[in-house]
């Protein structure tokens, strides 16, 4: 149902909701409303805009009758693309409250039945049903447990996962995994130099072959740029 909110109220909910973690996403909520206004880690205004872009090609362009989860959803801007392009069954996971919080916010507004639940990936077979089409965008480095996440991405999903992650650059065709720690800087460790994200780099064959580790029959590079990657794992 849409919601009662007039704009100056839901402007109101935006700032409130930006006042703990911050919108790290900036998701469009029509009326010339978007959440959004500052940096909370560094990216862009428009984030998730940019890394969507990347990965866009590799995503169905029609979900209709299809079924459909985001896995690390934060406030739902994958689950929300979903829904637009016709999946009317969205299930979008995150283990920050403050985030479902902002995820069903964004869900009123936009009147999109997207079912956010406060969940951990380990935990998604809790929801005891598998998709058509996982997303797993942004979450696999900073899984400390890498091989159990992508176990329990697999366990629900019936055809292919979208597996979007930092990516070490070796380019072999050996599987390996960077450990990241505190003291890992991108280019030299200088004053204003960015800690490298996450707790573990797969390099592409890395990401591929812990897919193919869990079934998956194929697994086809979807882009790599610098320190980012994403492959189409299927069925
Ligand atoms: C880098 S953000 C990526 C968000 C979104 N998928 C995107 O691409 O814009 C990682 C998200 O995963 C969430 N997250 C971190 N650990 C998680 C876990 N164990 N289970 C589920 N979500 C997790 C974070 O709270 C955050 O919202």
């Amino acid at each position: 149902m849409a919601t009662s909110l007039t704009d100056d109220q839901i402007r109101a909910r935006i700032d409130e909701l930006d006042r703990d973690l911050g919108w790290y996403q900036n998701i469009d909520l029509g009326r010339g409303i978007s959440t959004k206004s500052r940096q909370v880690w560094g990216e862009d205004l428009d984030h998730p805009r940019r890394r969507w872009g990347y990965i866009e090609h590799a995503v169905p362009k029609d979900f209709s009758g299809m079924s459909v989860l985001d896995v690390g959803c934060n406030a739902g801007f994958i689950s929300f693309e979903a829904a637009d392009r016709g999946a009317t069954d969205v299930v979008g996971v995150e283990l920050k409250s403050g985030y479902v919080e902002q995820a069903r916010f964004c869900a009123e507004v936009r009147d999109q039945p997207v079912d956010f639940r406060e969940m951990s990936v380990y935990a998604v077979a809790q929801l005891d049903r598998t998709f058509d089409f996982v997303f797993f965008v942004g979450l696999l480095y900073h899984c400390r447990y890498i091989e159990r996440a992508v176990e329990a991405v697999a366990a629900v999903a019936a055809d292919t996962v979208l597996c979007e992650s930092a990516i070490h650059p070796d380019d072999s065709e050996i599987p390996l995994v960077r450990h990241i720690d505190r003291t890992q800087y991108e280019g030299p460790h200088a004053a204003g130099a960015a800690r490298l994200p996450g707790n573990w780099h797969p390099n592409m064959a890395a990401m591929a072959s812990l897919f193919r580790e869990q079934g998956f029959a194929s697994v086809e590079p979807a882009f790599r740029d610098g320190g980012r990657g994403a492959g189409s794992a299927r069925r």
